[in-house]
């Protein structure tokens, strides 16, 4: 299902402030190297949105599941001032060593700390206090409930909590779609509804983005 009409999200991607010569030399490098996986990038308008709401948050301590090639990490971490950190989590040296090279050029280096492993365990190894004040969760889907409820608490109040894909190509709607990856996003759609600790918006930007921002 396309989520809106193509000549919208084409015209939507025209209308937004376009990315740099470093992003789209990022996309062009991930689209030859990757080319079964440049997909799992998030869109141009969508990393021009992380970084204005990492800005319009003043978020200083961050985290990102799900980091790939860097595009969307290096749209938050621009956001951030100097002194801001970027927890990126991801299971792959490989995607990452592009990100790595590409937060250099960036000057970002200082700002983002990369950690390899299942973000399930980095994430549970993180103090318990509430000091975050943005996460963009973006990696395997059927861990949506687990990434949402350990990052939920470790938000500051006022803090904001990304998730893409929450629309899953639209089969979040359709009970027919039973595949473990749709059912745990649908789970976790539900769970943030109905969880007092935020207030959400779920707007129709690509496959879907949920902004909850912590009370
Ligand atoms: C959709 S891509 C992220 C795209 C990225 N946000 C970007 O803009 O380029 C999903 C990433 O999640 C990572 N991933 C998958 N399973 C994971 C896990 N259990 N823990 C951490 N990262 C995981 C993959 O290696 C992949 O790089």
């Amino acid at each position: 299902m396309d989520i809106i009409d193509p000549a919208v999200s084409d015209y939507l991607l025209t209308h937004c402030t376009p990315a740099d010569d470093l992003l789209r030399d990022l996309a062009a490098e991930t689209e030859r190297a990757l080319p079964g996986e440049a997909g799992m990038q998030v869109s141009p308008d969508e990393g021009q949105f992380l970084t204005m709401l990492t800005r319009l948050v003043g978020a200083r301590r961050a985290v990102e599941v799900g980091t790939f090639t860097g595009y969307s990490s290096i749209c938050i971490a621009r956001g951030m001032p100097a002194d801001g950190h970027l927890l990126a989590c991801d299971v792959s040296e490989e995607w990452t060593s592009i990100a790595q090279r590409y937060w250099q050029r960036a000057g970002l280096q200082d700002r983002i700390e990369l950690r390899i492993g299942p973000a399930v365990d980095t994430l549970r190894a993180l103090p318990a206090e509430p000091v975050l004040d943005l996460a963009f969760i973006d990696a395997d889907k059927g861990s949506y409930p687990i990434y949402y409820e350990e990052l939920v608490t470790r938000l500051r109040p006022g803090g904001l909590l990304l998730l893409d894909n929450v629309l899953m190509g639209g089969r979040v709607l359709d009970q027919g779609f039973q595949a473990d990856a749709t059912v745990a996003v649908r789970q976790t759609n539900e769970i943030i509804v109905g969880d007092d600790r935020v207030e959400s918006v779920m707007l129709p930007l690509r496959d879907g983005v949920t902004m909850a921002r912590k009370r």
